[in-house]
């Protein structure tokens, strides 16, 4: 292949705009004469789901067996570095054995709220800790020569109404907490590709938004790699090309190239901007099609997947040391989740395993001796008296109680935010009659996020073991009967209840706006800044061992810190470093924040010296006047320990700086919301109005909306929709299709339909909607014959173009 300059300035110009949108759902264009072939992009963020067969992009129907390893709101309580590598070299051989050159991971958007639907496919409410996996993540699957692809680029916190959404947020806020994980992974493992999101922020599509694409991404942080669309997430395809997306998926067959060719004769859009775009892509095409496939060993990587999960369940509670279990100790095994295991979330993350065991398998060759196992409940959340009646009497002939809880499937999904952090009330009552016959009870929790314990003085001890993957029930084995240690600590705080959340009065967000009014105060920063009491702080875990800490230094380089194995068993303990100002801040900030993390192994007895260095991001705001990362002069406090509420040891540094003038109001309280002139402040600006218009519905509205459209016919669609929707989650599983409907907008109609529908299609469906029935109809006739035409003769003019050059 000519090097990629001259390969580009061979290319006609409706090639170079046809290379800009996909061929099918999963694959780019290729164009043969120019030895340019098509790659694969396939998610995902805990295992490849390449669908061969026929496809769609939510994981609805079958793909490709593979490995499905513990999600990412699972290995992020590892707190490990070098293990979330080696899960993305695994990742990278299993996509590079299948062909696929893009892997779509991994996703690293911060948990704004614990109800956002995806939670489970995010790492955690700290963009450092998210940053840092991510960009190990990325290491791992690139060397492999496969391109991850961290996603979604940005501020996309909720699923209700996702790809209309506008998320509205103060440029420090943006920076601090949004964006600096993205960051992170950029500068530190230089992925290939990016995916931007759905939503809008600021009021710009994320994927014809110049200042993410552009300013920040490829001008501040040096991004080189390609920006790919979320699926269905590309709404002007000119205004993507200026700003800096490079390729639209899936595909919306020669429409986009198209609009793209004719903005380039108009001189709308520059042969410049759209060249760039064109070696994003041809660079992005190139690098992942040098090395031969990789042979993956899957038995090693359900071994990998085992290892992980462990090292990320989180041990909350264990009274009276009752874990490890005794050897041989009577066991009674209860719950719907021992016997088929929750190991990963519903949506396009869907991973079709290799092998699922269960936890009654993997117990049953431990050593305990399990005397019964029963299911409790019913995974859809009704009552059964029976189930129950036939669980407490198993219960009161055992030693221990193990009792499988968690979310069911439904709870958790692409698409669909949670309603509640309790768990379903069957699961509860079952805690509390168990309880009245024994005395001894686990619970282990399987879920991809956070609930509330109102319970949690009837669980002696208490394993959140968040979605394991496919080994996740040997994991939860091994931990229980002490073969391995629980490693995990919380990636996210667990509290008291969702009232206390900070975005408790306005999530999700049914409004065109989601408006960001807790600023930086996500997660523990609101929690310990506006010292609300928590239920498992962040940071928070247990293991079967005790570390003490001691002998704290601070100099320039770092805190460094010793950490010794004060209990009788070999473990690993997570030293969390935390910065904060001492005196009264010139910037609204959290009290403390997260900035450095080490996981450390220690054989009982031993100490280690561990040094937790400082970077350009630890003592760092972002000057939203000078648009500049500063640092304010003055005192602070570092202090290092074993979560966020547990600091053992503390200094005071001084670092020079800009002087700022304290800000006269201390933050307390539900002074981490903003009210509307402080948010005004926050914004620099007024607050972009909150309701959809009034007037006919637009090709950005979402297609609920059609709910309360002018049309009969369009009402009924709607209900139609809305029926499949409920009908499907009374069932216990989230249609993902009606889902992606109703949270779309109009536009999704030609963006996903391979050619079928174009834009104009999409107007005309529009006109339909909008009461002008016999009009609208003529319209989508019109629209869907010229749209046929279009598509026959670019498709004619592409071949042509091919056959002419070559010859
Ligand atoms: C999801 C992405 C995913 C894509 C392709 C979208 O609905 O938001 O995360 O990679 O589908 O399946």
């Amino acid at each position: 292949m000519k090097d990629t300059s001259t390969l580009v300035a061979g290319l006609s110009l409706l090639e170079k705009a046809s290379l800009l949108s996909g061929a099918n759902t999963w694959q780019t264009r290729a164009i043969e004469r120019v030895g340019l072939p098509a790659v694969w992009l396939a998610d995902g963020p805990h295992g490849v789901r390449k669908q061969v067969g026929s496809a769609d992009h939510l994981g609805i129907n079958g793909s490709e067996p593979a490995t499905c390893f513990p999600t990412a709101a699972t290995v992020a309580c590892s707190w490990d570095d070098a293990l979330a590598e080696e899960i993305g070299a695994a990742l990278g051989r299993e996509a590079s054995a299948q062909g696929v050159g893009v892997l779509l991971g991994p996703g690293l958007n911060i948990k704004r709220s614990p109800l956002g639907g995806r939670s489970f496919e995010y790492f955690s409410e700290d963009p450092e800790l998210s940053g840092r996996l991510a960009a190990a993540y990325v290491r791992g699957i690139q060397s492999e020569g496969v391109a991850a692809t961290p996603k979604h680029f940005a501020v996309n916190s909720q699923e209700l109404r996702r790809m209309v959404s506008d998320s509205v947020v103060d440029e420090r806020t943006l920076r601090e907490i949004y964006l600096t994980a993205f960051e992170i992974v950029v500068r530190e493992a230089d992925p290939w590709a990016i995916m931007s999101s759905y939503n809008l922020v600021n009021g710009v599509y994320a994927h014809e938004n110049a200042h993410l694409l552009t300013d920040i991404l490829r001008d501040e942080w040096g991004f080189a790699g390609a920006v790919v669309s979320d699926w269905g997430g590309g709404n002007d395809a000119v205004a993507a090309v200026a700003a800096g997306g490079t390729l639209e998926m899936p595909s919306p067959g020669f429409d986009s190239a198209r609009q793209i060719v004719a903005a380039v004769e108009a001189g709308t859009l520059s042969t410049a901007d759209l060249d760039a775009r064109v070696t994003e892509l041809v660079e992005l095409v190139r690098r992942v099609t040098t090395r031969p496939r990789a042979v993956a060993d899957l038995e090693a990587h359900h071994a990998l997947a085992r290892r992980a999960a462990a090292e990320s369940a989180v041990l909350l509670r264990n009274d009276d040391d009752l874990l490890p279990l005794a050897e041989n100790a009577s066991v009674a095994l209860i719950g719907a989740f021992a016997t088929a295991p929750r190991y990963q979330g519903a949506g396009s993350s869907l991973v079709n395993a290799t092998r699922v065991p269960t936890l009654a398998d993997a117990l049953a060759a431990a050593p305990v001796d399990i005397v019964g196992v029963a299911e409790g409940f019913r995974r859809d959340g009704r009552p059964d008296a029976a189930l129950q009646a036939e669980a407490v009497a198993l219960a009161a002939r055992a030693d221990v109680v193990v009792l499988a809880l968690g979310l069911p499937e439904i709870a958790e999904s692409e698409g669909l935010d949670r309603s509640t952090l309790a768990l379903p009330e069957e699961q509860v009552r079952l805690l509390r009659a168990i309880r009245g016959v024994a005395s001894k009870v686990v619970v282990v929790l399987s879920a991809g996020g956070v609930v509330e314990t109102p319970w949690l003085a009837d669980a002696t001890a208490l394993l959140h073991a968040y979605l394991g993957g496919q080994a996740g029930a040997e994991a939860i084995a091994d931990v229980l009967t002490g073969a391995v240690e629980p490693g995990g600590r919380l990636a996210e705080t667990m509290p008291v209840s969702l009232a206390d959340t900070p975005t408790a009065s306005r999530f999700p967000s049914a409004d065109r706006t989601a408006e960001y009014r807790e600023g930086p105060f996500v997660g523990y920063r609101h929690y310990e800044t506006a010292g609300v009491p928590v239920a498992f702080p962040f940071g928070h875990g247990l293991g079967y061992t005790t570390f003490s800490y001691s002998e704290l230094e601070v100099d320039d380089a770092g805190a460094h810190v010793t950490v010794t194995n004060t209990g009788a068993r070999a473990g690993a303990d997570v030293v969390q470093l935390y910065v904060g100002r001492t005196g009264d801040s010139g910037v609204l900030r959290p009290v403390r924040e997260l900035k450095g993390y080490a996981k450390v192994r220690l054989e009982p007895g031993a100490s280690a010296r561990v040094s937790l260095p400082f970077g350009a991001r630890t003592f760092r705001f972002f000057d939203v006047a000078s648009g500049a990362w500063l640092v304010e002069a003055g005192d602070y406090q570092v202090s290092v320990g074993a979560h966020v509420g547990d600091l053992r040891l503390s200094a005071v540094v001084s670092r020079g700086g800009v002087s700022l003038i304290p800000r006269d109001a201390p933050v307390t309280g539900a002074a981490t919301t903003a009210d509307d002139d402080a948010f005004a402040a926050l914004l620099g600006g007024p607050i972009p109005a909150r309701d959809w218009s009034e007037g006919p519905l637009g090709e950005n509205d979402p297609m609920d909306r059609m709910a309360g459209a002018r049309s009969a016919l369009a009402r009924m669609a709607f209900r139609v929709l809305d029926r499949r929707r409920e009908k499907a989650e009374r069932a216990g599983t989230p249609d993902l299709n009606v889902l992606f409907l109703l949270n779309g907008p109009f536009r999704v109609i030609s963006k996903m339909s391979g050619g079928l529908a174009t834009r104009r299609l999409t107007a005309a469906v529009l006109t339909l909607v909008n009461g002008q029935s016999i009009r609208g109809l003529g319209r989508v006739v019109a629209a869907f014959f010229a749209g046929r035409r279009a598509e026959k003769s670019t498709q004619k003019a592409f071949d042509a173009a091919a056959m002419n050059r070559s010859a």
